[in-house]
């Protein structure tokens, strides 16, 4: 231990093994993210099985990366951190294993944390390296949206002692809006993930060409067995309690999609193009815009700017009236949505507009990785909240109350 503040964070909760280590929470010696997008490309989504071996693969090669790079040996280092849930089990559990492993045998504490409380972090970290003048008081309560391809979350944050504590606001019924995302990019032959590919092609289409709209929940009509939550994910927090505006559902427009391409025949032969062109013998090499331009008709490109833009203004609208409900003035965007141009863009202006303030990760933090692992993990270092021996993986974990 060299007192220094050192932890070195774990993060394998999905499709990305990640190291990082991080001094006092705030300084970030090496963030090192080995992605498997290659490897799910072509089924168009994660494989459990594969992430398993591939986190297997690339554990110790991603570790001693971040040690490298970051300058430090096993015995500067004051704490070991590591991705508790939620997230694929044996995803989690080669992280889990691994981080026990070598917490017991340099006799250093191990740190469990929760990957949603890990993305809120994202941010914070962020706000660390600001100039004075723009950063948030550290100690002022914040709403986030945790918005990712697993979770569509709203939670207040509160700092509570040396650590923070999170209350559930409002989260998806069913599907999460990164999986909206992912599926509706997977219906049009965009490839996996959908994200990035639908962010860059929607500057090229008319947003407003396609009227998409999202059901608006009325008083506990979600408990009335009308709209019971349909997903594994959705299951995992209570949706008793929570207030009916600030609930999110993103499976329909998938459908919305996929009936407006039947209606009007949207070219097969060009999605069978742009599907040859995103899972090709190289998956993980994205094209360059101008290639997947090539492949789009103009309805496409309004679709898809429609389908974007509708999605973007569901996560405002709701975000930022539980933000006046609950009087926030703080309101953190977070998750691999958040790397989003438009998003980021529309969030921004409409916080300006009502002067209050909105805070992102860097793109880098904002998609899976161990940075925002181990800055989770600095108040509970300092608290002296360490895992149990026992610490296993908790694929449903909640956040919060
Ligand atoms: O946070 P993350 O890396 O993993 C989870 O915890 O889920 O988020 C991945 C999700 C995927 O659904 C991906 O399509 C989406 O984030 N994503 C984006 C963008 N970049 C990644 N969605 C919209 N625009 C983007 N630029
Ligand atoms: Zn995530």
């Amino acid at each position: 231990m060299s007192g220094r503040g050192l932890i070195l964070a774990i993060e394998s909760s999905c499709d990305e093994t990640a190291a990082a280590i991080v001094e006092r929470g705030a300084r970030t010696l090496s963030s090192v993210v080995s992605s498997q997008i290659a490897t799910h490309a072509r089924y168009g989504g994660v494989v459990p099985e594969l992430a398993s071996r591939e986190h297997l693969r690339a554990i110790v090669p991603v570790v001693r990366a971040a040690m490298v790079q970051a300058g430090v040996t096993l015995a500067d280092l004051d704490a070991i951190a590591v991705t508790s849930g939620p997230g694929l089990a044996g995803a989690l559990l080669v992280g889990i294993t691994y981080a026990k492993a070598l917490a017991f045998a340099q006799g250093l504490p191990l740190i469990a944390v929760n990957h949603l409380e890990g993305h809120i972090h994202a941010v914070l970290l962020n706000e660390l390296s600001l100039p004075d003048g723009q950063r948030f008081v550290e100690d002022e309560p914040a709403l986030a949206l945790v918005v990712s391809g697993g979770h569509t979350h709203l939670y207040l944050a509160q700092p509570a002692h040396a650590c923070w504590s999170y209350s559930l606001i409002g989260r998806t019924l069913d599907d999460a809006a990164g999986e909206a995302f992912d599926k509706v990019a997977k219906l049009l032959g965009l490839g996996y993930p959908g994200g990035p590919s639908i962010d860059s092609l929607a500057p090229f289409g008319n947003p407003f060409a396609v009227p998409f709209s999202f059901a608006q929940f009325k008083p506990k009509a979600h408990l009335a067995g009308k709209a019971p939550p349909r997903t594994k994910a959705a299951r995992t927090a209570p949706i008793a309690n929570l207030d009916p505006r600030f609930l999110f559902s993103f499976s329909g427009i998938k459908t919305a999609v996929l009936r407006y391409v039947e209606l009007h025949n949207l070219r097969p032969e060009a999605e069978s193009r742009r599907e040859a062109l995103f899972t090709g013998s190289d998956a993980a090499a994205r094209p360059t815009v101008e290639a997947a331009l090539a492949t789009c008709d103009p309805q496409t490109l309004d679709l898809i700017a429609s389908f974007q833009h509708a999605v973007v203004g569901d996560l405002m609208k709701k975000t930022f009236a539980a933000a006046e409900s609950l009087g926030t003035r703080r309101i953190l965007v977070t998750g691999g949505v958040a790397a989003n141009r438009e998003l980021r863009q529309r969030f921004t202006a409409e916080a300006a507009r009502r002067s209050v303030r909105v805070g992102f990760p860097t793109l880098a933090l904002s998609t899976d990785n161990a940075a925002m692992i181990a800055a989770a993990a600095w108040p509970r270092l300092q608290a002296g909240n360490f895992a149990p021996p026992e610490l296993s993986a908790d694929p449903s974990l909640a956040l919060g109350r």
